[in-house]
């Protein structure tokens, strides 16, 4: 059975510009987040890209959300005890009962005054209710050129994940 999203009151779903949505999250890395030769877990970091793009998610939907998915993961640079952590969030495009969601995220070093990138992930959220059921998320308005060209990228996304979501469920059945 196909299960229709919840209707919503007509301020809620009003079309919000994508500055709406920006969020950042900072984290000291310390002895706890590290494996034993002090670099950063890579699962710790996936916790708080998840965060972070949480963030970004629930000012724009205004509503509960669950991770529906995160596209693959690079991590560029290694991340120590002790560097500064910075995790940048906003909603790159809004679907049905779905957005995209991209985090940046920045390594910097205070000794060697350094600024480097370390990732950058793209998650999908899937807006819901109290009791689990879907909600239509409201619109999303790129006002930049990088926000619009975002917006552009995060369509392809989406056709090569059903593409291959449709592909991992026909090796299932
Ligand atoms: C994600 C979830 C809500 C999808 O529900 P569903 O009933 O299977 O999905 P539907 O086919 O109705 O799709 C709902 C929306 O999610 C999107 N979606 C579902 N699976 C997806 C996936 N793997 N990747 C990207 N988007 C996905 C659909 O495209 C659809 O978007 P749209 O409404 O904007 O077009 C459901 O599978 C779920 O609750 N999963 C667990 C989520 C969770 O607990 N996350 C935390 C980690 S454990």
């Amino acid at each position: 059975m196909t299960r229709q999203p919840m209707k919503q009151s007509d301020d809620l779903m009003m079309a919000r510009p994508v500055r709406d949505s920006q969020s950042e999250m900072a984290e000291i890395v310390l002895p706890n987040d590290a494996n034993p030769l002090g670099a950063l877990l890579g699962g710790r970091l996936m916790h708080w890209i998840d965060l972070a793009g949480a963030m970004a998610a629930h000012r724009h939907s205004r509503n509960y959300v669950v991770t529906a998915a995160i596209d693959h993961l690079d991590f560029w640079v290694p991340v120590h005890i002790g560097d500064l952590v910075i995790l940048r969030s906003s909603v790159n495009r809004v679907f049905h009962t779905s957005m995209e969601v991209g985090v940046k995220i920045w390594v910097e070093n205070y000794l060697l005054d350094s600024c480097q990138h370390v990732s950058s992930a793209y998650l999908t959220f899937v807006a819901i209710d109290g009791a689990g059921r879907h909600l239509k998320v409201p619109a999303i308005i790129p006002e930049t050129d990088e926000q619009r060209r975002r917006y552009e990228d995060a369509g392809r996304r989406r056709e090569i994940r059903r593409d291959e979501l449709d592909r991992r469920r026909n090796k299932l059945s």
